[in-house]
This record gives C-alpha cells, structure tokens and sequence, in this order.
C-alpha cells in the first residue's frame, strides 16, 4: 500500500487478498460494480473468481468508448443504483479504463449527495492518471469533463495482471501520461520509464508505482488545481485541441495519449522558444516521442481550428 499525502489508501498488486480485506473491515448495506462491455468481459470474471463477495454483487454495464460519458448515461447509472436499492452506505465498484472511473466517480459522489466508491482501475492510463487526484466527470456534447466533482474515492486497488488483456495500443496511449511525469519532474525517471516500455506488465509495477507518486505528490499540494496541479497539463492544452481535432475529421481518431505525444513535442519546441529547454533536450525529446507515438499531419489551413480548440 503507498501512504501518500492524499486521504485514501492506494493499494499495488495481489488484489484479491486486499480488496477481501477492505471489504471485510467496511459493512456496506449494498456493492454494485460498475463496468463497461469490454470490462465486463475481461477483467470482471477474474475479479469474481477470487473474490467472493464481488461475485454476488450486482452490475452495471455501460457501453465502452468515450461515448458512453455522458450525462444521459449517467442518468441511466443513478436508476439502476436506485433499483438496485443503493442507500447512502453503500459502495460502487468502479472497474474498467478512465472512462468508467471518471463516470462512476461522478455518478457516486452526486448520489444521494455522495456515496462511497472505489476505483479498480483496468487500462494503463486509468492507473496512472484517471484513478488518482479525485476529479470525476462527464462530458457535455464534445467538451470534455465540463460537468464534473471534486471527489476521492474510499481506495484505488492498482494491478497490473489487468493490462494483460488491453489492447497495444490502449497500452501505448498511457504510457505517453507515463513519459510525461518523467518530463515534468523527474529525468531520471524518464530515461527508467523508457527504458521499461517494451517490459511484460508484471515488470510495469515499479513504473506504475512511480508514476502515481509523482501524481499523488502534485494533487495533494494542490488537490484542487489552482496552480502547482497545472504541471500534469503539459502537453494538454495543444494535445487536447488535436485529441478533439481528430475525433471530428478522421476515421480512426487519435488516442489521448497519442494526441498529448504530439502535445509534449509542441510544448517542448515553445520552452525551447522561450529559450528555457536546451535544443539538445527538445530534440531528445522530440526523437523519442516520434519513435513510439505515430506522426499526426494537418495543413496551415487548420490552424485556426486548432487555436480556437486550444482557448
Ligand atoms: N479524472 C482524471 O483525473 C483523468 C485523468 C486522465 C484521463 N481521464 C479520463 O480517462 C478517460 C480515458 O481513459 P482510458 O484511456 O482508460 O479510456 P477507456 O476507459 O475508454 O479505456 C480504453 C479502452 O480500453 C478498454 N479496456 C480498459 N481496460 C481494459 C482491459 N484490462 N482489457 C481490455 N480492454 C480494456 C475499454 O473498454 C476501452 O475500450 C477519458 O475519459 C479521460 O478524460 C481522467
Ligand atoms: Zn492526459
């Protein structure tokens, strides 16, 4: 377990024995899980298998994708944990990627003003990012997370036999918030974080544990965002204009990590600019990121799409 500066446990590998001791001390009225199809699939008939009282509890699937976080959704999530009589000292199971931590988060904390609820995060990036730092949210529209709580979950149980079934890609995305915290505070953790990118996932437990230290350190001075917080972003502000860029025009639209590679190379060549980051640092960066994250390509013409995305 890693004793953070944050108010709530965040527990690393052999799930089973932690997630039976955790419910064991709590006397919850009613657990429902929250999934989503791929979850459900994947990583809920383990869960079940050596986890007694999860194999009993109700479920909630949603639909995987981003498309799923939505208010309408979540509307559909509050009936069910109704139906299911969720009172006020009951708990939901958030098991799946980002997406269902974000959702499930935000559906518990505004139940009955605020149930408890635990993240099991399944994807990369939910464990390095989503699961951690207490913001839950829905999208509004296209825009991302604008409706949303401040809230912590009771515990995060991180392990990392879930990513066996996630899909390379999925892998890679995360791994770009990954090489970002070695970017923002650590160099030597970035070149460790490197050097672990092509490891089997039972080696990705040092890194995983890392990386929600650096994330952890940063949301506790400033659980809020009001000003240190603001380092995760990097990348974010041109990453998350191209993230949106490409959901509209193409096909196969970029992963967010994909997007936020591209971001880190943008934001990399305006520290160099303003003559902040050595060019030796920018083209180290910008080769590594090219090596691993694919190359995204649009014209002058898009540019003012772009900068309007970007405020
Ligand atoms: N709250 C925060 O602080 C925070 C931080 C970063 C990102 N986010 C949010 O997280 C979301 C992105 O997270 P994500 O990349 O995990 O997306 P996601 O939850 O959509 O998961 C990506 C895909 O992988 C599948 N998947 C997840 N775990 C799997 C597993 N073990 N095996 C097989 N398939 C699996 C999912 O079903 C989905 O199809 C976004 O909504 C983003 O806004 C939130
Ligand atoms: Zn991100």
């Amino acid at each position: 377990m890693m004793k953070n500066n944050i108010p709530y446990p965040i527990y690393f590998d052999s799930i089973s024995e932690h997630l039976n001791a955790f419910l064991s001390e709590r006397e919850f009225s009613k657990i429902v899980i929250l999934t989503d199809t791929n979850t459900s699939e994947k990583c809920l008939p383990n869960l079940s298998m050596s986890i007694d009282r999860i194999a009993n509890c109700d479920i909630i699937e949603i639909d995987a994708g981003e498309a799923s976080k939505n208010i309408d959704i979540c509307t559909g999530i509050w009936s069910m944990m109704n139906d299911f009589h969720m009172d006020r000292h009951s708990l939901l199971v958030n098991l799946g990627g980002g997406m269902v931590c974000d959702i499930g988060g935000f559906a518990a904390s505004t139940y009955m003003r605020g149930i408890s609820f635990i993240h099991i995060p399944t994807s990369l990036l939910a464990m390095v990012d989503a699961s951690i730092g207490g913001k839950n949210a829905v999208d509004l529209n296209s825009l991302k997370n604008m409706i949303g709580t401040f809230a912590e979950p009771e515990a995060v149980f991180i392990a990392p036999e879930f990513l066996d079934t996630l899909p390379e890609r999925e892998r890679l995305s995360g791994y770009a918030e990954i090489l970002k915290h070695g970017l923002i505070c650590d160099a030597a953790y970035w070149e460790t974080a490197l050097g672990h990118m092509g490891m089997g996932n039972k080696a990705m437990l040092p890194i995983i544990e890392r990386s929600v230290g650096i994330k952890s350190r940063i949301v506790a001075g400033d659980p809020e965002e009001a000003g240190p917080r603001k380092l995760l972003n990097f990348g974010h502000t041109v990453g998350h204009a191209i993230e949106s860029f490409s959901l509209s025009n193409d096909a196969n639209p970029l992963l967010h990590g994909e997007a936020i590679a591209i971001g880190m190379i943008c934001e990399a060549y305006l520290s160099f600019k303003k003559n902040k980051l050595p060019e030796t640092q920018l083209h180290r960066i910008t080769m590594t990121l090219l090596d691993h994250y694919p190359v995204y390509a649009f014209g002058e013409e898009d540019f003012d799409s772009l900068i309007g995305l970007m405020r």
